[in-house]
């Protein structure tokens, strides 16, 4: 038995070879191997005409047909990756996205003056380790009030102008909440302290004035651990007025004052001048939020040991510090949408609020 090729085979061998590694896609290719190894194939048809040989011509050749076809078969397949693989590099290149194209500031787009203190709130206090927590705007009686310290017939329920819904939750009425501080009693009853949380968010009360809105916005702050002091709040209020109001030497009071949710409790001023309404200059003084130690009621209502935990608690009025940081004098504009204002305060998204370099300055 030789190895050796016939001339025949050697040639077909040869020119399909060639062919195969010439084929410039997919549909060539097929083409040719429909026209080797279909049914109607050049070999397929040599295997057929094998039956007409004397037997061990048949089964020399009949070997040498096999094995070329196997061969044949094997470069085809090679081809078919090679083309493919050429196929989705081309599709790739052709299809690719230059994701690293800087985006086009568009004059169309700001962020709304309110949404920028938030933004700024979060970055501050967001560095000393507090973490943002949200709360319903519907809430009940106990936690806007009850919880709070605040009991049935304590003025502070007729200073805050209610807004009362129809119908009750457990047993309590519902009330638009009245400030965030409900973002107290939720954190207290949902997690194990310690923990550093703010609460920003939107409140009601009935009333409407310049500086009056029925739809209002406020940030909650609370820290609760085992030996949180008043030097805590302190530091932590100072820190943040300071790099909120760009003013490293902003002088900052704390004024004893009454909260019934608190034990004690201070309302802090910050120094300014109140004819020229410049922040840090002057000899005046400006109240800007209320804050205190939380009282030990507050925080057994909120199934927190009082005599294991202690900590402090704050709340802001988030359109009052905006007001005073950006020199805005009405408080209507905020939320009429008249897009003169609103390009005039707003924001580039662009340049997002990073102000945590500011701290301990
Ligand atoms: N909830 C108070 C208000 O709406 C603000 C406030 C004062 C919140 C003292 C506090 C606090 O957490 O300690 O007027």
């Amino acid at each position: 038995m030789t190895s050796v090729l016939p001339a025949d085979l050697a040639a077909l061998g040869r020119e399909a070879g060639e062919a195969i590694a010439a084929a410039p896609d997919s549909a060539a290719l097929e083409t040719l191997r429909v026209g080797l190894l279909g049914r109607q194939g050049r070999l397929t048809g040599l295997l057929r005409d094998l039956g007409t040989l004397p037997a061990a011509e048949r089964r020399e050749r009949g070997a040498m047909l096999n094995s070329l076809k196997d061969e044949l078969a094997a470069s085809i397949a090679r081809r078919r990756e090679e083309l493919e693989g050429a196929a989705l590099d081309a599709a790739l290149a052709a299809e690719r996205l230059d994701i690293t194209l800087p985006p086009r500031p568009s004059p169309a787009g700001l962020i709304h003056p309110i949404s920028r203190t938030i933004e700024e709130i979060v970055a501050l206090f967001g560095a000393m380790g507090f973490a943002v927590v949200t709360g319903p705007e519907i809430e009940d009686d106990w936690r806007n009030f009850g919880a709070l310290n605040i009991p049935e017939h304590h003025p502070a329920r007729q200073d805050m102008d209610t807004f009362y819904l129809p119908g009750h939750r457990e047993g309590r009425r519902r009330v638009l909440r009245t400030h965030t501080s409900p973002g107290q009693i939720r954190t207290m009853r949902n997690a194990k302290p310690p923990y550093r949380v703010i609460v920003p968010g939107r409140t009601y009360r009935a009333d409407h004035d310049a500086t009056h809105s029925p739809m209002f916005h406020q940030c909650e702050g609370l820290a609760i651990d085992r030996a949180i002091t008043l030097g805590h709040l302190k530091g932590c209020l100072i820190d943040f007025l300071r790099a909120f109001f760009a003013k490293p030497s902003l002088p900052v009071r704390f004024r004893a004052s009454y909260f019934p949710f608190t034990e004690p409790s201070m309302e802090v001023d910050i120094g300014w001048d109140r004819r020229s309404g410049e922040i840090g200059a002057g000899k005046d003084w400006l109240e800007i939020l209320g804050s205190g130690m939380v009282h030990p009621r507050v925080l057994a209502n909120g199934g927190v040991d009082p005599r294991e935990w202690q900590g402090f608690a704050f709340g802001m009025g988030i359109e009052r510090i905006t007001m005073l940081k950006h020199g805005i004098t009405d408080l209507r504009p905020f939320f009429e949408s008249d897009l003169r204002w609103l390009r005039h305060y707003g924001f580039s998204p662009l340049q997002p609020a990073i102000l945590h370099e500011g701290l301990g300055a």
